[in-house]
């Protein structure tokens, strides 16, 4: 039996931190393993990479979720208990709960909404703007409006910048820990006293909206949510709305990186929107590694996979994996025309199947969205790109972005 590759020195947070999105594509290049073993965080961990190794960790059997996400992260991103960290039929009717928000219609009103509101904000002409801030501040907007909850406008992008900081404190220490963290508590704590505000009556939900529907919602048990759980549950809904806003970032990047893309987009059909959007989440990155603990000891690949053992599954290696993808490396909507996705290829928003695993319930609503701000962006707007700006995005940071957020300027509406 051949061994599997293991890390040496006791270590390797600090690893983790600089190399970021490429620490687990690094080893796999290295050792020629898609898996081997490590050390982070003070315990063993296993990482691993590729399709197969993705079809594994959505195997229920094998994997759980519980005591896989670190309190930290809990803290910030995710809330704690949240979704992310249950399974079995408990995760099961959660994830209905979710996907009952998210049908086709709803995907398309939501688009809409933001469509609608990309004119209103630029109106016939806007001197500059800084896309990522716009486009986060839309989304939040949309997303309240959407979920049914009574904001202020003036209180927009306070709020934006809060759900942002949630999603930029992930893989972050000091400052920017910090203000995720904060900016959670707060959250959360306003939340459910919106939650409680509707129980009681005091604010009258629409129906079915996602507020309504947190409020309301029964677990297996025939208890409601506590009031904290709905609370931290709805954020689950508009937090990454809002996060939509990178992909949004990127996908202007991509225009402009590849100026031959733009004319292809203006007179493509719908289609090819799908095949640039999957590479634009393929080809960016934005979530790194999934993890999860191992609920029964097996071996897979030659590695033992011991019972509690952390597993970590490489997304950002997996997208650009070049047993999956031709020169991985090139940004290229083409490769999408005739994929047949085998739910553990493309997976930047997790793998598996979206009712019983935990892959992404808010897939479907990110593409739609990203299609009609694409849109926008090719067929509404003519405008210029200040050479000023730095838009590289480090891969060392976690998560990343351009670093001018993509300005624009003369920004002027053609329809
Ligand atoms: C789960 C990424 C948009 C709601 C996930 C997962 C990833 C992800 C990587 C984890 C999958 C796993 O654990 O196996 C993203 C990205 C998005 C996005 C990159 C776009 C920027 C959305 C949207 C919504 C949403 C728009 C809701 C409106 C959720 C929820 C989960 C989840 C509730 C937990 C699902 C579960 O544990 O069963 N997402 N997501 N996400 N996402 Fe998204």
């Amino acid at each position: 039996m051949n061994q599997v590759p293991t890390e040496k020195t006791l270590d390797h947070s600090l690893t983790l931190m600089n190399e970021g999105y490429l620490y687990i594509k690094n080893r796999v290049d290295r050792f020629g393993s898609n898996v081997f073993h490590t050390r982070l965080l003070g315990q063993k961990v296993i990482c691993m990479s590729g399709e197969d190794a993705a079809k594994i960790f959505y195997d229920s059997e094998r994997f759980q979720r519980k005591g896989a996400a670190p309190k930290r992260v809990q803290k910030t991103l995710f809330g704690e208990h949240a979704i992310q960290t249950i399974d079995g039929q408990i995760h099961i009717h959660r994830k209905k709960l979710f996907l009952s928000l998210m049908t086709s219609t709803q995907q398309n009103r939501i688009a809409q909404m933001v469509y609608s509101k990309w004119h209103e904000k630029v109106g016939s002409s806007r001197p500059s703007m800084i896309l990522f801030e716009e486009a986060r501040n839309i989304l939040c907007e949309v997303a309240c409006e959407w979920t049914g909850i009574p904001v202020k406008k003036h209180e927009i992008p306070h709020l934006a910048k809060d759900f942002t900081d949630m999603v930029y404190a992930f893989g972050a220490v000091g400052k920017r820990y910090r203000r995720g963290k904060k900016a959670r508590k707060k959250t959360e704590k306003w939340m459910k006293s919106m939650i409680e505000q509707v129980r009681n009556g005091e604010i009258k939900a629409k129906n079915e909206s996602a507020l309504q529907v947190m409020a309301f919602h029964r677990q297996l048990n025939g208890k409601r949510l506590s009031s904290h759980m709905a609370a931290v549950e709805l954020i689950n809904v508009i937090r990454p709305i809002v996060a939509i806003s990178t992909f949004i970032t990127f996908s202007a990047v991509a225009l402009h990186e590849y100026p031959a893309m733009k004319t292809k987009l203006e007179v493509a059909d719908s289609t090819y929107y799908d095949c640039f959007v999957h590479e634009v989440r393929r080809f960016y990155p934005f979530a790194p590694f999934l993890g999860a603990r191992v609920k029964q000891s097996f071996v897979w690949n030659n590695c033992f996979f011991k019972k509690g053992r952390l597993v970590l599954l490489d997304i950002y290696g997996t997208n650009h994996d070049p047993q999956l993808w031709d020169e991985p490396h090139r940004f290229q909507p083409e490769r999408f025309r005739n994929w047949r996705s085998s739910m553990f290829d493309l997976i930047p928003q997790g793998g598996g199947h979206i009712d019983n695993d935990h892959r992404c319930p808010g897939e479907r609503m990110t593409i739609t969205v990203m299609k009609a701000s694409l849109d926008f962006l090719v067929n509404q707007i003519e405008f210029q790109v200040p050479s000023s700006q730095d838009f590289r995005y480090i891969l060392s940071t976690v998560p990343t972005l351009p670093k001018s957020g993509f300005m624009m300027k003369e920004i002027k509406k053609v329809n």
